[in-house]
């Protein structure tokens, strides 16, 4: 498929159509709405993973989660992850989850010491917050530092006072949702160092680790060569790449084996709570060899230049540092003065953006580019429109 044929595929969805198709992000708002807030694509699912979910229904394999799907889902992600970055997971130390929120909060509750606080770096998405308030722990939250580019990053003095206290977990989300940093290397290596010092267990949540764009590269915190990725847990799904968070099924990978014991014992059969079709889609999407994700990659990476170029030229004050990993881009709209601007925006634009002060940054909002070019450009326009 040549390219022009594979962006017409992407391009040629209308907004009708979506309306039609309905989900959470076309069918929560009126219909002159144009949504670009919760984090689905538009595009439809790749041949692959369609096959997978056909072959469920067509055999009728709608069962309940069986150990050969779970094995097979581990050995596809374990396989995912050493060809896409080296690293080299034993699939017995994966573990079903039905969803990452639900796999980093098992996380903390089992793998951190009792009453142990959780720190956060914010801003960061927001279901970290309520995740663990349902964990029974307290969250200290280490807001990030801004370049003046816009370009976010970790505040590592801010860290090491969070971790030099009672805290015992760090939710590390990388890439980061919502600033759409991918973490070099070096920053990663940082944070492991200050980790380490103070006896703190990183949890990295890496479900965007396959949407970073060419140019970049995702490192998964639990690959370091370092001691603080020993007792590194890592909960990722192939749910944001192939968008199917639908399926319920993510994975948690313990680098520690005396994590298992704990967590088998915590977490039987009967609680794991993954379902059957999207152990199968998943093991499917991992498998991937269509070409679908490259072509994906290509018509975002699109995206994020269009979007970027139409920032520049109709709103040149709006912050924005292009993003690096997602398909989420995070602008800053308070030279404006607007502190809630999604709110102003889907009365103004008709534009629903995601409310950067959830994410705990006011003045900010999150923009969703998964979506077909022309419908970008509507979003853009409409809100450079409407901006005061
Ligand atoms: C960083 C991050 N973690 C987790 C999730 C949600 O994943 P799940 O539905 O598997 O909990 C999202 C969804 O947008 C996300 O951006």
């Amino acid at each position: 498929m040549t390219d022009s044929e594979s962006s017409h595929r992407f391009d040629s969805i209308t907004a009708s159509e979506l309306r039609e198709r309905g989900g959470l992000k076309w069918g929560t708002h009126d219909p002159d709405v144009l949504p670009a807030w919760v984090a689905e694509m538009d595009f439809s699912i790749s041949p692959p993973v369609r096959d997978a979910l056909r072959d469920c229904a067509e055999r009728s394999i709608t069962g309940y989660p069986y150990p050969e799907a779970e094995l097979d889902m581990a050995e596809a992600a374990s396989e995912f992850q050493s060809a896409e970055y080296g690293w080299t997971v034993d699939p017995t130390a994966i573990r079903p989850v039905p969803d990452v929120v639900e796999g980093i909060r098992r996380a903390v509750m089992e793998l951190t010491p009792p009453g142990s606080p959780v720190v956060l770096h914010t801003p960061v998405y927001y279901p970290f917050f309520t995740m663990v308030d349902r964990a029974g722990r307290d969250q200290i939250r280490v807001p990030a530092k801004v370049e003046s580019g816009g370009r976010a990053t970790l505040d590592l003095d801010g860290l090491e006072r969070a971790f030099a206290g009672t805290a015992a977990g760090f939710v590390l989300c990388n890439p980061w949702n919502p600033t759409g940093r991918s973490f070099a290397r070096v920053e990663l290596i940082a944070v492991a160092d200050l980790a380490h010092r103070h006896g703190v267990r990183v949890i990295a949540d890496e479900i965007h680790g396959p949407l970073v764009y060419p140019g970049g590269i995702h490192t998964p915190f639990g690959s370091l060569d370092h001691p603080a990725a020993q007792t590194a847990v890592t909960v990722t799904a192939a749910s944001k790449m192939w968008n199917l968070p639908g399926l319920k099924c993510a994975q948690v990978i313990c680098n520690d084996p005396d994590d298992l014991m704990p967590w088998d014992a915590a977490f039987p059969d009967f609680v794991v709570g993954v379902a059957t079709p999207g152990l199968l889609a998943t093991t499917a999407a991992y498998r991937d060899r269509s070409g679908w994700r490259d072509e994906v990659l290509a018509y975002l990476g699109t995206n994020r230049t269009r979007l970027g170029d139409m920032v520049g030229e109709m709103m040149p004050d709006i912050g924005y540092h292009p993003t690096e990993g997602t398909y989420l881009a995070w602008l800053d709209f308070s030279p404006r003065g607007l502190d809630r601007p999604a709110e102003y925006l889907l009365k103004e634009a008709g534009v629903a953006l995601s409310e950067g002060e959830v994410f705990g940054t006011p003045g900010h909002a999150r923009l969703n580019f998964a979506t077909p070019t022309p419908i970008l450009e509507e979003i853009v326009t409409r809100i450079a429109k409407a901006l005061p």
